[in-house]
């Protein structure tokens, strides 16, 4: 596959893929041709058994600016419909393997939602996300308003779509929305070692706890308990279980294989 706005590695580390947002001259501004290689490259990675866990990175200067604000200046709602640009975002959700959103700079937009997409998101101390949009006419059209509200509650979040500020990195932190912040120079390194960590443990057990964790979002309580509890019994039929217990057992490190 050709790939002209983004780059990928595919064995960045054993076990681990990288992709990199690359329009530096736009700040990484998704146009509908980046969204549709980001759509198909995660789809290969997820049926590539050498993957076991995505970081999606913009660099260390920015990760994205949000959708191509030149791009969609004056489409029609019916272009906007007929094109529906926003819908390769839901092969982010539908990735199966873990993804980690490696910030630095401004998240904005469709950017701060790209990230919010993703499973967990490390940030660097430049990082700034914000949902933008109403100073430009219009709001967020890719989960800002849900996925954010989700992540931060309903009063930064309010505030965030109404007025446009963005967050500074320790604000995220302190919201909720990233799971780390570090120095700009360390954050594909404290990526990698997040998606190492990762990437050691059962793919088995790690596709099936996110897809609970997710379910958390989408059910009642009840409905994700019991969610929760068929993926657990369904680890039983891995031979990773029985090797990670095994392991624990023997005193030694486990060797799982996503069997
Ligand atoms: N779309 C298209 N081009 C963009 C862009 C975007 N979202 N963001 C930046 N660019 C372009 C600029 O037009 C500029 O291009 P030129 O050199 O050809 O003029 C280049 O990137 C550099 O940008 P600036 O000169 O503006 O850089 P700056 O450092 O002065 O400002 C910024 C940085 C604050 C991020 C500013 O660029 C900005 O406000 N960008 C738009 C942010 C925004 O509104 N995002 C939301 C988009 S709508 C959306 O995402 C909808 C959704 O829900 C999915």
């Amino acid at each position: 596959m050709s790939l002209q706005f983004i780059k990928v590695n595919t064995q960045a580390e054993k076990f681990i893929a990288l992709i990199e947002l690359n329009r530096p001259k736009e700040l990484n501004a998704l146009n509908r041709e980046l969204m549709l290689e980001i759509r198909d490259t995660l789809r290969l990675l997820d049926d590539d058994e050498n993957v076991r866990t995505i970081i999606l990175t913009g660099g260390e200067k920015v990760f994205a600016a949000g959708a191509d604000i030149k791009q969609m200046a004056n489409a029609t709602a019916i272009d906007m419909l007929n094109i529906d640009q926003f819908s390769t975002w839901d092969q982010i959700k539908k990735t199966k393997k873990p993804i980690i959103a490696a910030v630095s700079g401004f998240a904005l937009g469709g950017g701060c939602e790209l990230a919010m997409t993703c499973d967990m998101i490390v940030a660097s101390e430049t990082a700034r996300f914000g949902q933008p949009e109403i100073r430009i006419g219009t709001m967020p059209g890719a989960g800002g308003t849900q996925r954010l509200t989700r992540a931060v509650g309903k009063t930064v979040a309010m505030e965030m779509v109404l007025s446009g500020r963005f967050l500074t990195a320790t604000e995220a932190l302190q919201y909720g929305l990233v799971n780390r912040v570090v120095p700009a120079e360390l954050l594909i390194d404290e990526a990698l070692k997040l998606a190492r960590e990762i990437a050691a443990k059962s793919p088995v057990a790690v596709k099936l706890a996110k897809e609970a964790v997710n379910a958390a979002f989408n059910n009642t309580l009840d409905e994700g308990l019991l969610f929760e509890r068929k993926n657990f019994y369904l680890t039983f039929a891995s031979e990773d279980q029985k090797e990670g217990m095994a392991a624990f057992v023997e005193k030694r490190t486990p060797d799982f294989k996503g069997k």
